[in-house]
């Protein structure tokens, strides 16, 4: 087990990419707290976890209140003794549209969950971590990011920043110990591809796929076996990344 004595948060772990990186970490030995605003989808990847054997408390926070968030942490803190890695996941888009259609109150929403939250969870976790001598914070960014195609240009703008925001943090905490790097997938089968593809018809998937060299769509298991090497001792020297597991797409 490569996270055996590890705490973890994954943002947004009730659904999606989230649930299964909480699943693989839980598998590794890391304690999870799963968090996220929907409680059923919560409970349900917390007790999953502990019912195949593993350790997991499920923490309903919404990442934009920093309060919820630092109630969060100390939870992690108080449970499991320490907090050694944040996968910051929680993300939420815009249905695919032209730039002029996206509205205000949808760009503040995106913003405040993929970029906002971003701030409390490193505001809570960053103190927590230099207590405990160290930690990785792994960030789920997007292939948007770095290969923005139209239709979800302020949504592609979000994970831009976490990119970025990814590098900055890097090199500020590298002499506490703590490594940051992002994850960039290509879409993968979540309730939220239904958001990206405008409308979820087997024409548009068929469509999106014949854009990936590898020839599928990304996996909650192809997006968590690269968070846990990101988490993990094997990738000790690897700070500031953003890993594309994308089947070629950004080539
Ligand atoms: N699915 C894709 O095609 C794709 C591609 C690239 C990147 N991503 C990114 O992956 C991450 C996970 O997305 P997913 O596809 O698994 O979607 P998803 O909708 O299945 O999961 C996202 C989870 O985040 C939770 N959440 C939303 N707002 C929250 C908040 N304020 N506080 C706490 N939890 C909150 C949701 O309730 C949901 O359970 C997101 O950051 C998304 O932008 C997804």
């Amino acid at each position: 087990m490569r996270l055996e004595g590890k705490t973890a948060i994954v943002t947004g772990s009730g659904s999606g990419f989230g649930a299964g990186i909480a699943h693989t970490l839980a598998r590794e030995g890391a304690a999870v707290i799963v968090n996220d605003v929907n409680e059923v989808g919560g409970n349900r990847v917390a007790a999953e976890i502990t019912n195949a054997g593993g350790r997991a408390v499920f923490v309903a926070a919404d990442v934009t209140n920093a309060d919820a968030v630092r109630g969060m942490v100390d939870r992690a803190v108080e449970t499991f003794g320490g907090l050694d890695i944040l996968v910051n996941n929680a993300g939420v888009s815009h249905k695919r549209k032209p730039m002029l259609d996206v509205t205000e109150d949808e760009l503040d929403r995106i913003l405040a969950v993929n970029v906002k939250g971003l701030f409390h969870t490193g505001n809570a976790a960053i103190p927590a971590m230099r207590n405990g001598g160290g930690g990785a914070i792994i960030n789920i960014a997007s292939t948007g990011a770095v290969r923005p195609r139209p239709g979800l240009t302020w949504y592609n703008a979000t994970k831009g920043a976490v990119t970025t925001l990814t590098k900055s943090m890097a090199v500020e905490l590298a002499d506490d110990g703590i490594r940051v790097n992002a994850v960039n997938p290509v879409a993968g089968d979540t309730p939220l591809l239904a958001t990206f593809l405008g409308e979820d018809t087997p024409e548009n998937r068929e469509a999106f796929r014949q854009t990936v060299p590898l020839g599928r769509l990304s996996t909650p298991e192809d997006v968590a076996n690269a968070v846990l090497f990101l988490a993990s001792d094997d990738a000790a020297l690897i700070t500031g990344v953003c890993l594309e597991v994308d089947g070629g797409r950004c080539i």
